[in-house]
């Protein structure tokens, strides 16, 4: 059994948490001791989307303090000190990082080394300057802790987040996961379809040529005036519409030229032998529909025809990354589909991803994380982290390797 710390700021949520692995690849077993996370989102919601230097500064100001948390709630928080070298090594480790300087001086002056044995952190893919806060953090307790560092992919995070499942009170469930597995990660920053035919065994089969999908809800969720993430919001208003069979008026339709009794956006690539994507034309349709809608009607749109038009998105969007995994699945023979990622916290997906799995191949397993760890956390960083430990061969990375890499790619 070996006890975890990892650390997550790839992006604009701060995430740490405390657990113990144990099992290896065959049989993994997790335990969650302690589990934070402050998120950004608000703060981004007024510019509309995240700026990297934004979300640096707001990493470093609440760090620290996450930190004490989690080793609080994981009863491992200890009193003593730290050799006063060796604080100031570990502090020379945050030049960069002045917002978090401060508080981490506190914290070493005031508490000595927890019962650790590992220190996973994030490194890549994500915003260079957000993932260098969580990097040089972890250096840094590296240094003042005497602990080994283990550097994680986010997106192998978002592929085992489906690991720990059906939370009541942060009691997780594993189950067991049959390979080979297709998984799909769908978030703000990535579209991608990896076969996994192991936990640490990933090859990557497509990806998106422009924007993510998640990017596309955001995107077309500011179109419609709806704040920032636009993601729950677009989901939201495609499900009122559903539900209550709403249309767009026969008279606007005509107006604007659509001549059947519904607008339908185009699927782009669904048709292409690949697993890649994309999801730039998608948003640009909805740009002019929206400024069609605009000039033909002189004002703006009502809720009715935005909630049409969050509709007609949310079932474009979604349809070809459904079809594409299914595919992914037949041809590789899949056991099980896993989903990871914001975007896999979209009810829609979840229930058509499945409806469509059994009607093509009831044998395969399609998992979804549970919804907290659908987005960013740490707790996949640390399992996920547990898996590349065993990889290197129970060894941590020598820390003066370790670099914060914005495109960083899986690999075996
Ligand atoms: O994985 P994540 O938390 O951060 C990234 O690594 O990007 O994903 C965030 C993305 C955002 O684009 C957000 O709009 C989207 O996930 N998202 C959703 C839903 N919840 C979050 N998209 C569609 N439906 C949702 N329910
Ligand atoms: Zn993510």
């Amino acid at each position: 059994m070996i006890r975890i710390l990892s650390i997550e700021t790839s992006c604009d949520e701060t995430a740490l948490s405390v657990i113990e692995a144990d099992g290896g690849t065959l049989n993994p077993r997790f335990t969650v001791l302690g589990n934070a996370l402050a998120t950004q989102a608000e703060m981004h919601a007024q510019y509309g989307g995240v700026f990297p230097n934004v979300a640096k500064r707001e990493h470093g100001k609440i760090i620290t303090e996450l930190m004490g948390r989690v080793l609080t709630e994981a009863n491992i928080l200890s009193t003593g000190t730290i050799p006063h070298d060796r604080a100031q090594a570990a502090l020379a480790e945050l030049v960069r990082e002045p917002e978090a300087q401060e508080n981490f001086a506190y914290f070493l002056e005031n508490y000595g080394v927890p019962n650790v044995d590992l220190i996973c952190v994030t490194s890549g893919p994500g915003l260079e300057p957000a993932l260098w806060v969580g990097v040089s953090f972890a250096k840094a307790l590296a240094v003042a802790w005497q602990k080994p560092i283990m550097p994680v992919n986010h997106m192998e995070g978002h592929i085992v987040s489906v690991l720990l499942q059906s939370s009541t009170n942060a009691t997780y469930t594993m189950p067991k996961i049959a390979f080979p597995a297709i998984s799909l990660l769908v978030s703000g920053g990535h579209t991608e379809i990896h076969l996994v035919k192991n936990w640490n065994d990933y090859t990557i089969l497509g990806a998106t040529k422009d924007d993510a999908i998640g990017e596309a809800f955001d995107k077309t969720a500011r179109l419609l005036g709806l704040p920032y993430p636009g993601g729950p919001k677009i989901s939201a208003f495609a499900k009122t519409a559903r539900d209550n069979n709403e249309k767009m008026s026969a008279t606007l339709l005509k107006k604007i030229g659509e001549p059947g009794d519904d607008i339908v956006f185009p699927r782009p690539m669904i048709a292409t032998p690949d697993f890649n994507f994309s999801y730039s034309g998608l948003k640009t349709s909805v740009l002019y529909l929206v400024k069609k809608i605009k000039e033909v009607t002189d004002q703006e749109l009502d809720d009715v025809t935005k909630r049409v038009v969050a509709r007609a998105f949310e079932d474009a969007a979604l349809d070809v990354v459904i079809t594409k995994t299914l595919r992914a699945a037949v041809e590789k023979k899949a056991k099980s589909i896993i989903v990871g990622g914001g975007v896999a916290a979209n009810n829609r997906l979840r229930e058509q991803l499945v409806a469509r799995a059994k009607e093509k191949n009831s044998a395969t397993v399609v998992l979804f994380p549970e919804r907290e760890l659908a987005t960013d956390n740490a707790l996949m960083i640390a399992m996920a982290g547990y898996f590349s430990y065993l990889r290197n061969n129970k060894r941590g990375i020598d820390s003066q390797k370790i670099v914060a890499v914005g495109n960083l790619k899986i690999s075996k």
